[in-house]
């Protein structure tokens, strides 16, 4: 694992990087998650705390995961592996690497046939499915399209098979051309159902929903919900970030692209945010409807408002183009360490990849009807258990290790030479990401890993440190 590879694919420019950074970063996590996580934990105070973490930890994540992806200047694994053995730190270094190819591959088993979904509703929504039904048919629809496997697995099905066909075309042909168009489309359609929000007569009620806050409704629950949440949509921890920083080139300025991603993300939940909390109180609904909200709660009011038909069909237009964008980024890590570590062409890397994350999606398809009541970990089901043990456990590990080698591994020189900022904000980087970040994703782990209330899961992490420690003192061992 000594060996240095490089990477051999590069962005055309500066601005193609931040765009597909920003297609990474934007996705269901936005349009999906974050309203209904906001919705759930009571609106202001939590987008508050929301904002924080995206500040004070998301940020200084974001920029030493593209920084260590520059300088390892391979895929997740090898970089790490040149990384160490060009700071004399432990090769063991690589399994950081191998931690982010697999919660990427994981993350998009369910996350295709989350984004299927979107695929599905983009399609009725254009034949007028929703312009049809009442209310109650609404969420009728909705259970009856869950409780069928084979109609899941045909949308995931479709969204893998684009997925795998962007990424075989390689970065420039590939990914590159996916997101030049896929990124203005998106911004734009969202302009116009901003436009829209603000004739519904709610938007005032939806931006104090969002911005006044009220910290009577604030959990410690939520304040970790919150910070889990930062982690995943800026796409950090997992080596996304770090894939893509290795195809740049070392004239461009980490920091200036890395408050891109983070202004443009923030700007498009913010903004989806707006829109869907004018559509639900224009339409006398609960923001507080939880995962549903965007399938279950959003078509009621595309059925039942004038234009409905227009601005419903344009809205699940921007989810499937955020997903997609999203789910590209998730398998490059994968196939850039097979093309590159083990001698796989790209095209044969993405199918075989595409394949396997296809397969192990069946097990989330089949977590909304068949093996609903088939648990995990916990009390999980599939679906559950996977994105539990991602989001909580393994993003935020990947997290936490990335801060320590940026932190303590490298020197001043090539910190200084990433990441390029003033000798006093380099002071305030350092101390935030010495001592407030890992403390703060290390109170967030440790709560979540008590949380997973499953004894095996414990073991299995428990084996994994155990293994870690015997490669190492095989290694010294000679
Ligand atoms: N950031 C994406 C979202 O918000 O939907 C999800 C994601 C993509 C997470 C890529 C991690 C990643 F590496």
């Amino acid at each position: 694992m000594s060996q240095l590879k490089l990477s051999k694919q590069g962005w055309s420019n500066q601005t193609v990087f931040i765009l597909a950074a920003v297609g990474s970063a934007v996705g269901l996590g936005n349009i999906w998650k974050f309203p209904y996580i906001t919705g759930e934990n009571g609106g202001g105070a939590f987008v508050l705390v929301y904002l924080a973490c995206v500040l004070l930890i998301g940020i200084p994540v974001l920029l030493s995961e593209i920084a260590l992806g520059r300088a390892g200047g391979a895929n997740p694994v090898q970089g790490m592996a040149n990384l160490a053995h060009e700071h004399r730190a432990n090769p063991l270094w690589f399994l950081l690497g191998l931690n982010g190819v697999l919660a990427g591959a994981l993350i998009l088993s369910f996350y295709t046939v989350i984004a299927g979904w979107g695929v599905a509703y983009f399609y009725e929504s254009v034949k007028g499915v929703f312009q049809a039904l009442t209310p109650d048919e609404v969420g009728a629809h909705f259970k009856t399209f869950l409780a069928n496997p084979y109609e899941l697995l045909f949308w995931h099905t479709v969204v893998s098979i684009f997925t795998v066909l962007v990424v075989a075309k390689g970065v420039k042909s590939g990914i590159e051309r996916a997101i030049s168009w896929m990124m203005p489309g998106l911004f734009l359609i969202l302009l116009v159902l901003l436009g829209y929000a603000a004739t519904t007569g709610y938007f005032a009620q939806s931006f104090s929903f969002l911005f006044s806050p009220d910290f009577s409704k604030l959990s410690w629950q939520a304040v970790l919900t919150a910070m889990g949440h930062a982690f995943f949509t800026l796409s950090i921890g997992l080596g996304t970030m770090m894939v893509y920083g290795s195809y740049i080139s070392q004239k461009y300025s980490i920091v200036r692209a890395g408050m891109w991603i983070a202004f443009a993300d923030t700007l498009v939940a913010l903004m989806a945010g707006l829109v869907i909390f004018s559509i639900v109180f224009a339409n006398g609904l609960e923001p507080g409807a939880g995962p549903g909200l965007l399938f279950q709660t959003l078509p009621i009011a595309f059925g039942q408002m004038g234009g409905g038909w227009f601005f419903g069909s344009l809205f699940f237009a921007l989810v499937v183009m955020a997903a997609l964008s999203s789910a590209i980024s998730l398998i490059e890590p994968a196939v850039s360490w097979f093309e590159q570590n083990w001698g796989i062409q790209r095209l044969k890397a993405a199918w075989i990849l595409g394949g396997l994350i296809w397969l192990i999606g069946i097990g989330s398809v089949l977590s909304f009807n068949d093996w609903s009541g088939v648990h995990f970990l916990g009390e999980r089901n599939f679906f559950e258990s996977v994105d539990f043990i991602t989001a909580n456990i393994m993003l935020p590990l990947g997290g936490l290790l990335m801060s320590i080698f940026v932190a303590w591994v490298f020197d001043d020189a090539t910190r200084a030479e990433q990441i390029g900022l003033s000798p006093r904000m380099m002071k305030w980087y350092l101390l935030d990401l010495r001592w407030l970040a890992p403390v703060a994703i290390l109170i967030v782990f440790a709560t979540n890993l008590v949380a997973a209330e499953s004894v095996w899961f414990m073991v299995a992490i428990a084996l994994t440190a155990y293994a870690a420690y015997v490669l190492n003192a095989m290694r010294k061992a000679g």
